[in-house]
């Protein structure tokens, strides 16, 4: 097990009402999760907690790193975080040099993801001259630069339009499949969980608990959007959602 979520409460205050009540999941290195439930249920705090953001009221997160040291996370909240006087791929190699990263491994990795992501031809642009969905990819760029044991995401694609948006999750899923990345994505859109999550966590009104842990074993697969499978899965997810 690489990630165990064990029994985790959040209160806010401390006569608060709770806002996650008693979720406890686990998932391998390699898996992908989407959550997914009702606005204002839990579902950005339960990702605050995970990346160590915010303490839990009661329960556990553990993350097992590689080698012997506790689990890294990255977390990409909505806004990207981009700096606006640097360029592009300044931005994308700030994570690692906060980590201190030495100054070649620095330059391959952010070539190499540069061109992985199509933005090579904007890397000396500033944030002010990149659309929604390139300062999105540098954001991801970013994050995955700093090799973390999980990336976790909140709604990062709810601001694109339905065609970026599309295409950044197959990239998402590209990136996933070729690097055995580790993720979580909170999303409010059912198909984009399909599409992304090996497992969807189905939550419910606040306080969230959990309603459902779906698995989706064929995430992923070659035309998936297109297959009966993703439309089936979509409806199956569709009726937790209802019932
Ligand atoms: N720092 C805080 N102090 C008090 N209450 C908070 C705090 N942060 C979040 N909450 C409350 O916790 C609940 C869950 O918030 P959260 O942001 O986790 O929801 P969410 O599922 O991400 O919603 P959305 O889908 O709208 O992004 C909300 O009712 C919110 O008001
Ligand atoms: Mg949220």
């Amino acid at each position: 097990m690489m990630i165990e979520v064990d029994g985790l409460t959040k209160k806010f205050g401390k006569d608060g009402e709770a806002v996650l009540e008693n979720i406890s999941f686990s998932l391998n290195a390699g898996d992908s999760l989407a959550v997914i439930g009702p606005s204002g249920c839990g579902k950005t705090t339960l990702l605050a907690i995970m990346a160590g953001l915010i303490p839990a009221t009661a329960g556990t997160v553990h993350i097992q790193g590689n080698r012997s040291r506790p689990g890294k996370t990255s977390i990409i909240l909505q806004d990207y975080g981009l700096f606006p006087w640097k360029t592009l791929a300044e931005n994308m190699a700030l994570g690692m040099k906060i980590q201190n990263m030495p100054a070649d491994v620095r330059a391959a990795k952010t070539k190499a993801l540069l061109s992985e992501l199509n933005l090579a031809p904007f890397a000396h642009f500033y944030p002010v001259q990149l659309s929604g969905g390139q300062k999105q990819r540098v954001a991801i760029a970013r994050a995955i630069a700093t090799e973390p044991d999980i990336l976790l995401m909140d709604e990062p694609f709810s601001s694109l339009d339905a065609i970026t948006r599309e295409h950044l999750q197959t990239v998402m899923k590209d990136m996933w499949r070729k690097n055995r990345l580790t993720f979580a994505i909170v999303t409010h859109s059912v198909e984009e969980a399909v599409f992304l999550g090996r497992f969807i966590l189905v939550l419910s009104n606040r306080p969230a608990r959990i309603r459902a842990m779906m698995d989706n074993p064929h995430v992923g697969m070659e035309n998936f959007r297109l297959s009966d499978t993703y439309f089936n899965k979509i409806k199956a997810v569709r009726k937790v959602l209802e019932s």
